[in-house]
This record gives C-alpha cells, sequence and structure tokens, in this order.
C-alpha cells in the first residue's frame, strides 16, 4: 500500500501499462512531464504549490485494485502500484467540456484559443463572459506573489459568479513591488505590464512605479522600489549599480 512509503520514496508505477520510476508523493503531473507525457496545464508552475484550479491536467488513475477514478494531476501525489491512463474517451470529454468553460470565461485569451483548436472544442455554445477580463481564476498569480515574490498583494475577492482576482478594496496596492511575476505566469496574459517614461505600471492592478537607472548603461530596468525590497531581505544596495529613481509612494 502507499501508505508504507514516506514521502520521498522511491516507488514504481505505470504509464498507460508501462513502468516507471517515480518519488511518492511528487507532483504526477510533473513526473509526467518529466517522463516526456504531454498534459494540458494553465494553473500549475513548478515554483509555486498545487491549487488543480484550472482542471485542464486530467488523467485517469487506475489503483491497485483496479478502481478508475478521473482527477487532476498536478495536486494527485505519485504513488506506487497505479497505473496513469491518458486522453481516454472519459479524459478528453471531460477535458473538452473544461476548456469550453475556461473559453467561456477568457474568450480573448489566444492561448486558450489555440488549445481549444488543438483539442477541437466547439466555440459558440456558452455565452462568453466579457466582464471576466480574461481571468479564468486559476490563482497562479496570487501564489507567485504570495509564495516566492513574499509580496501578498492580490488575493481572490468574492464568491460564485462576482470572484475575481484584484488587489484589497481595489486599490493600487503598496504592497505590490511591480516586479511583473504575476505577468509572467499569468496563463491568459490578462494583467498586462506597460514601461513608459521611467515607469512602470501593472496594469490589472493599476500599480505604477519609477524605474532605477542602470549606471553603466543608462537605461531604466527594474522598479527601484523592488530593489530595496530585496535589499531588505539580502542585506544593502549597491548604488554605483544602479542610480535611484524619483521618490515613490
Ligand atoms: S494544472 Fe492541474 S488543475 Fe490546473
Amino acid at each position: 500500500m502507499s501508505e508504507q512509503h514516506p514521502f520521498g520514496a522511491p516507488v514504481t508505477f505505470r504509464i498507460g501499462g508501462r513502468p516507471y520510476e517515480g518519488t511518492y508523493g511528487d507532483s504526477l503531473l510533473e513526473t509526467l512531464h518529466r517522463y516526456g507525457y504531454e498534459v494540458p496545464s494553465l494553473c500549475h508552475h513548478e515554483a509555486v504549490s498545487a491549487y488543480g484550479a484550472c482542471r485542464l491536467c486530467l488523467v485517469e488513475v487506475v489503483d491497485k485494485r483496479g478502481r478508475h477514478k478521473i482527477t487532476t494531476s498536478c495536486n494527485f501525489p505519485v504513488q506506487a502500484g497505479i497505473d496513469v491512463l491518458l486522453d481516454t474517451p472519459d479524459v478528453v470529454r471531460h477535458r473538452r467540456v473544461v476548456l469550453e468553460l475556461l473559453l467561456a470565461m477568457a474568450p480573448r485569451s489566444p492561448e486558450l484559443r489555440a488549445l481549444a483548436a488543438e483539442h477541437d472544442v466547439p466555440g459558440g455554445r456558452l455565452e462568453p463572459d466579457e466582464s471576466a477580463e480574461d481571468c479564468i481564476l486559476c490563482g497562479l498569480c496570487e501564489r507567485v506573489c504570495r509564495e516566492v515574490v513574499g509580496a501578498n498583494a492580490i488575493a481572490m475577492s468574492a464568491r460564485g459568479t462576482a470572484k475575481r482576482m484584484t488587489t484589497p478594496y481595489d486599490a493600487e496596492n503598496p504592497a505590490c513591488i511591480a516586479c511583473g511575476a504575476c505577468v509572467y505566469v499569468c496563463p491568459t496574459r490578462c494583467i498586462g505590464l506597460e514601461e513608459a517614461d521611467g515607469k512602470r505600471t501593472i496594469l490589472r492592478w493599476g500599480r505604477t512605479l519609477p524605474l532605477a537607472v542602470c549606471q553603466q548603461t543608462g537605461r531604466a530596468f527594474t522598479p527601484q522600489f523592488l530593489l530595496e525590497h530585496y535589499a531588505k531581505k539580502l542585506g544593502g544596495l549597491d548604488e554605483k549599480v544602479f542610480r535611484k529613481a524619483p521618490p515613490y509612494r
């Protein structure tokens, strides 16, 4: 039984009946990717905890007793003796429905449209939600902001159909260091970043900060607020390397 293995122990499991070595407790999705299997995913990133929000990474898992279940693989742990089936008719059918729902939430996302086309998802059955700002509520931006950057500047607000990712009170949040990590990981590119006149703006959060200037090239390169955020953690800034930006809030 899988319970006999401590986390991190090597285990043998199967993918489509073929035996593979894995590590007990590792993300099944990451293990599948490591072995070169393509499983679509939008809300997973190895740098942050799994959340299981987009539901795209579905697989069918057969346990030791032969019981089948459809599950998300990003937050399913590798276990001894399981057989992981990819792209079974049930998995394909469920994934198509999920993609159709996601497409209605983010109808303008080129990534999502490409995925939908790749998986033969019929468009037009669901009314696109034009007010959703192309956000699929996957929470990846929030996890990166909290777990990697440590800024905690954004969070999910409200519930049900009113649920959305935002800053507290929908206002510019002084905790945001405008690092752009949320922009980088967003799978539908619905956050947006602009740089002009020595300032960087994270469009969706309405956060604008002046950029520090590189002493070597004279080019603005990153928000000074961000430099100071990390300087506090790392113990000091070398101002020979950059010129301070004008005061910020
Ligand atoms: S990647 Fe697994 S639910 Fe999104």
